[in-house]
């Protein structure tokens, strides 16, 4: 298994010599590893089994890094990284001659996040590469908002996991990229399209298919204890009635008819930022009992719900 450890040094240094490292970021743990050597990438497809057509996020910890990796920064892009960075907020940009075409599958744009987690910033500090980190999950399955997680899915094949506690925002980045100066809105995050409209105009966002932007493919988030998104009680009662061993995640208290121990609330009602940091968890934990069911109530769409719900629409597979 992997070590834990606060140590960026050591995982500084393995990553210098091309060994993957779990990182803790604010948004969910990233498997990261040396995002200019196609070595290291090649080992990140490898190691969560993603298809290479699938591009990475490159993250940096300064605007001299920013600037290496990219050939243009628009007006519109300025403001938003003015706003958002360092956070949970990815940028598609115009890629440098820097960038290799394995990290990002070949395409024109590369995706560039500025986290904002100390110990991650701490290391990339230290780095003269940017870090190449998806999320630190096999493909489709769930992310990791904790260490442990991390260590359960892939401990085994990575020498270090760098522990920075629990994911403040729980669910991964807003993902923005631009259509001439119009933002759009390819993954929806913890900063809404709203918000982002009130910054700069109109955003649109994107419901195109998985070819156009590749990290949209409809089975994702997925545990291997199918999941059943319920909008309501009768909903949760009626799944009940035909299921063994029923798990359930919501907002709130046990609504009374849930085994104790199948039952994990996310937070009080209504409170959906905390719900975001909590579902993660909650999924890896339940996956773990070998229930028949996992049970999930839809939440508020204000706030970060809707992209909570988008989540938990594809951890259904009821995204087409
Ligand atoms: O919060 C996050 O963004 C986390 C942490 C670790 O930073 N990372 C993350 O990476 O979620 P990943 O690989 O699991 O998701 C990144 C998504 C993928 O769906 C990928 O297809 C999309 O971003 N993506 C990356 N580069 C792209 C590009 N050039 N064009 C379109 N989509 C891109
Ligand atoms: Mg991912």
């Amino acid at each position: 298994m992997a070590t834990i450890g606060k140590d960026i040094e050591k995982a500084a240094t393995l990553l210098r010599a091309g060994n993957l490292i779990g990182l803790p970021t604010e948004t969910v743990y990233g498997l990261a590893g040396n995002g200019l050597d196609c070595v290291a990438i090649s080992a990140i497809y490898a190691t969560k089994q993603r298809p290479a057509t699938n591009p990475l996020i490159l993250h940096v910890a300064s605007m001299e890094m920013l600037m290496r990796l990219v050939s243009n920064v628009s007006e519109v892009a300025y403001k938003i990284i003015d706003a958002y960075w360092p956070g949970p907020l990815t940028l598609l940009l115009p890629k440098s001659d820097l960038v290799p075409a394995c990290v990002n599958a070949g395409l024109p744009h590369v995706a560039i996040r500025f986290p904002k987690h100390g110990l991650c910033n701490s290391l990339l500090q230290i780095l003269d590469f940017p870090l190449a980190a998806p999320s630190a999950n096999p493909y489709t399955y769930i992310s990791p908002t904790a260490a442990w997680h991390v260590q359960k899915m892939l401990g085994g094949k990575i020498p270090y996991i760098l522990d920075g506690g629990v994911c403040d925002v729980g669910i991964e980045s807003t993902i923005v990229g631009f259509d001439g100066d119009t933002p759009i809105i390819y993954r929806k995050g913890a900063i809404s399209p709203e918000e982002i409209e009130a910054l700069v105009g109109r955003v649109a966002v994107y419901e195109g298919n998985e070819t156009l932007a590749p990290g949209m493919h409809k089975k994702h988030y997925c545990p291997t204890t199918p999941v059943r998104l319920v909008k309501d009680i009768d909903e949760l009662k009626e799944l009940q009635a035909k299921t063994k061993n029923l798990g359930f995640i919501s907002l709130g208290v046990n609504p009374g008819f849930i085994a104790t121990s199948n039952f994990i609330s996310l937070g009080n009602a209504g409170a959906t930022k905390e719900a975001a940091r909590n579902i993660y968890n909650a999924m890896h934990q339940l996956d773990d009992m070998q229930l028949d069911v996992m049970a999930i109530m839809a939440l508020p769409e204000d706030g970060v719900g809707a992209a909570l719900n988008d989540r938990l629409m594809r951890a259904a597979e009821l995204v087409d």
